[in-house]
């Protein structure tokens, strides 16, 4: 596996593989790497004649500095992990490196509504950073396909808004939720818990499970407050916010009718960890 980190070198990677008429495969990550991104990168070896991987805790997506202090990074693991998942190489730049210019940027993405609510009302500037980073990677990467895990489930369609006003020719492959055996969506972040709040943090997506017969029954709203009392009822749990919204605008449903594509979205902290997670009722 190839370890690149300079952009001139991945400009020549790049060049070097569309040359040979090689499809490329991007996973874009910030590291901490676990069967969840591992799941990406299997899917991308599969799909791809070249499978892309990048490295870069961006720092223009933190909204929070402590966040972007304590974010779990061993990139010592991630190459590891990536040399026995075939990945064919790994972009790890410096912060200097991905912007030469400074992290400031005049431009602003048109990101649609689905920027707006959610993660965009409760962490305001996250998606802008994350559509520069995702723009800058693409443009730099030119990739066939890239992968993003299903854990995100909104990042997947401000992605998605973004490649579409900009005009990138890629094709976006969502993947999977990855879960503990215990059913807790991993996540970088899971690493931050302590035993007892790890012990604790699988009740957001059993919540989540429950709900889905509970909504069969019950209310869009009765069905909001079951899972938000549900998990707030935890130790060390406090909910942020947690919306049934249409899968493909982001935007509440009041009603189960009122979309054939129904997806809840939940975050909630863990003590000081913020977790996300999400379930499909339609
Ligand atoms: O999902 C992530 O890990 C990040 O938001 C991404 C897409 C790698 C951009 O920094």
């Amino acid at each position: 596996m190839q370890i690149i980190r300079k952009v001139s070198d991945l400009l020549d990677f790049v060049a070097a593989s569309l040359d040979n008429g090689k499809s490329i495969g991007l996973v874009p990550t910030m590291g901490a790497l676990h069967d969840g991104h591992l799941s990406l990168v299997e899917k991308a070896v599969g799909e791809n004649d070249v499978t892309l991987v990048s490295v870069f805790v961006n720092p223009t997506q933190f909204n929070n500095p402590t966040d972007l202090a304590t974010y779990p990074r061993d990139e010592e693991s991630d190459f590891r992990l990536l040399a026995a998942a075939n990945a064919t190489a790994v972009f790890a730049p410096s912060v200097e490196e991905m912007y030469p210019d400074g992290t400031a940027s005049d431009h602003v993405f048109s990101l649609g509504t689905a920027a707006e609510v959610m993660e965009g009302k409760f962490r305001p500037g996250h998606f802008q950073g994350v559509a520069q980073v995702v723009c800058r990677l693409f443009r730099l990467c030119r990739p066939t396909r890239a992968y993003f895990g299903e854990k995100d489930f909104q990042q997947i369609a401000v992605i998605r808004n973004m490649v579409a006003s900009e005009n990138i020719d890629v094709t976006i492959v969502p993947v999977p939720i990855k879960r503990a055996a215990d059913g807790l969506a991993l996540s970088s972040r899971n690493a931050l818990l302590t035993p007892e709040q790890r012990a604790v943090a699988p009740g957001i997506h059993a919540a989540l499970a429950k709900s889905i017969d509970f909504a069969k029954e019950h209310s869009v709203r009765e069905t909001i407050a079951m899972v938000v009392d549900a998990v707030n009822a935890l130790p060390h749990m406090e909910v942020e916010y947690y919306e049934i919204v249409d899968g493909r605008t982001l935007l509440p449903v009041e009603q189960w009718s009122e979309s054939p594509d129904v997806v809840g979205c939940i975050t909630a902290y863990c003590g000081k960890v913020r977790l996300i997670d999400n379930i499909r009722y339609k």
